[in-house]
């Protein structure tokens, strides 16, 4: 076992010594990292820096409050780790208010929702087969059971959000929140239009942006923060933090989103998080983020025109951020047969639903890629054309899966994740 291994820090050898057997569980997740394209849309790599901050010791404080209004005793110095990730987070996004503590996308939501409304309420969204989140009312999740949801979609043409539907629907309806954002689409969201039907129809607007927070962060993309009553977000995607989530919002709400994080949906905070968030939004303040948020939506445009050239449709014709959609209906490949195919090259890409899919949602038609971690390891626009082409390849030809892994072994030597 090599327990010079960098990522863990200088305790990393004590585990090795102490526990073998998960020290290896470590290192062959590097390993795999290593020796492989990461696609899947919604992970990145987070630095050094934020990975020495989740293990430190910050995991052992109960910190149950805010700053300076805690629960417990000796929250003194867990108290400035919040403030400086609230400091920060509030410089990046330009947003009034922010709390830092949710665990994840999905509590942040959790805690708008709870802040925003009651049981029974109405809330408006996109649909899930058109490239919502499970959090924006499926049956399955707390939000579709405990509200009263509609779906919008997007348009069999353009594949893009129809705003003449959703003005219809919400006035129609009347929901008391319009959500906008998405876990599958590719294209800008017109926040605009979108303040402009919620005002129309009385109802609060809540931006989820859990994937594209980092590109808006780093000025790729225009940000939701000017327009949404409540932001919600993700640290660990385009932000390339710890795993978690975030909620951004104005004055007026500020104190019923906090109260719905703590104590309404959430426990202690997990200090060490919030302490790795801070890092995380002090490296997104550099000039170098924004070239890196800039490149992961140049990479995506042009791994996007590589798939098209290649003959695969990017659903909606391409995209302005760093994931795309992928149509394989002209393959005769299922989207769960293409995620096999190219798992076995080494390209790790998610099977996803393209808007009005004939296939059932465990195959689909189609096949999501995202490119924040190749971006993350200095692959630009060379690298997209190969891997599209590699992609391409992995799906069409099942002969070719060595050939294809071969180059995979190439592309990640040059461009290792976590270099040593
Ligand atoms: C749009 C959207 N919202 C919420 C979430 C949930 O985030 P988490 O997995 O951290 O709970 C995701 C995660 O994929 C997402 O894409």
């Amino acid at each position: 076992m090599d327990s010079s291994e960098p990522f863990y820090g200088p305790d990393f050898a004590r585990l090795a010594a102490q526990d073998p057997d998960v020290a290896q569980v470590l290192l062959d997740e590097v390993a795999r990292l290593r020796g492989g394209l990461q696609l899947i849309a919604s992970e990145n790599l987070s630095s050094p820096a934020v990975l020495a901050a989740l293990g430190s010791t910050l995991n052992d404080k109960y910190a149950e409050g805010y700053p300076g209004h805690r629960y417990y005793r000796g929250c003194e110095v867990a108290d400035r780790a919040e403030q400086i990730a609230v400091e920060r987070a509030k410089r990046l996004f330009g947003a009034d208010h922010v709390n830092v503590q949710p665990y994840s996308g999905t509590t942040a939501i959790l805690a708008a929702y709870a802040a925003l409304l009651q049981p029974g309420d109405g809330v408006l969204a996109l649909a899930l087969e058109h490239g919502g989140h499970i959090t924006h009312g499926s049956k399955v999740n707390f939000s579709g059971r405990w509200f009263h949801v509609v779906s919008y979609g997007v348009r069999r043409d353009t594949e893009t959000i129809d705003y003449d539907e959703v003005r219809d629907l919400a006035l129609r309806h009347r929901p008391r929140v319009i959500v906008c954002g998405a876990t599958a689409y590719p294209r800008l969201i017109d926040f605009a239009a979108f303040r402009a039907i919620a005002d129309e129809a009385g109802a609060w607007l809540l931006a989820d942006v859990a994937h594209e927070i980092g590109l808006m962060a780093g000025g790729a993309i225009p940000s939701a923060v000017p327009y949404a009553d409540v932001v919600t977000f993700t640290t660990h995607k385009s932000l390339r933090g710890p795993r978690g989530g975030g909620v951004l919002c104005t004055d007026e709400l500020a104190s019923g989103i906090d109260r719905a994080v703590f104590p309404f949906t959430q426990g202690g905070p997990l200090m060490h998080v919030v302490a790795a968030k801070a890092v995380a939004f002090g490296e997104a303040l550099r000039p170098e983020f924004r070239a890196y948020a800039a490149s992961a939506v140049d990479n995506g445009r042009t791994l996007a025109e590589g798939l098209a050239d290649e003959g695969l449709r990017p659903v909606s014709g391409g995209t302005d951020t760093h994931l795309a959609l992928v149509d394989l209906r002209g393959t005769g490949v299922s989207g769960a047969e293409a995620e096999r195919r190219c798992a076995e090259a080494g390209i790790l890409l998610n099977h996803n639903a393209i808007p009005y899919d004939p296939a059932p949602a465990t195959v689909t038609s189609g096949i999501r890629v995202g490119t924040l971690c190749a971006t993350t390891q200095g692959m630009g626009a060379a690298e997209m054309r190969e891997i599209a082409s590699l992609v391409v390849r992995a799906i069409r030809q099942p002969g070719a899966i060595t050939s294809v892994l071969e180059r995979v072994k190439g592309l990640t030597a040059t461009h290792p994740a976590y270099p040593r």
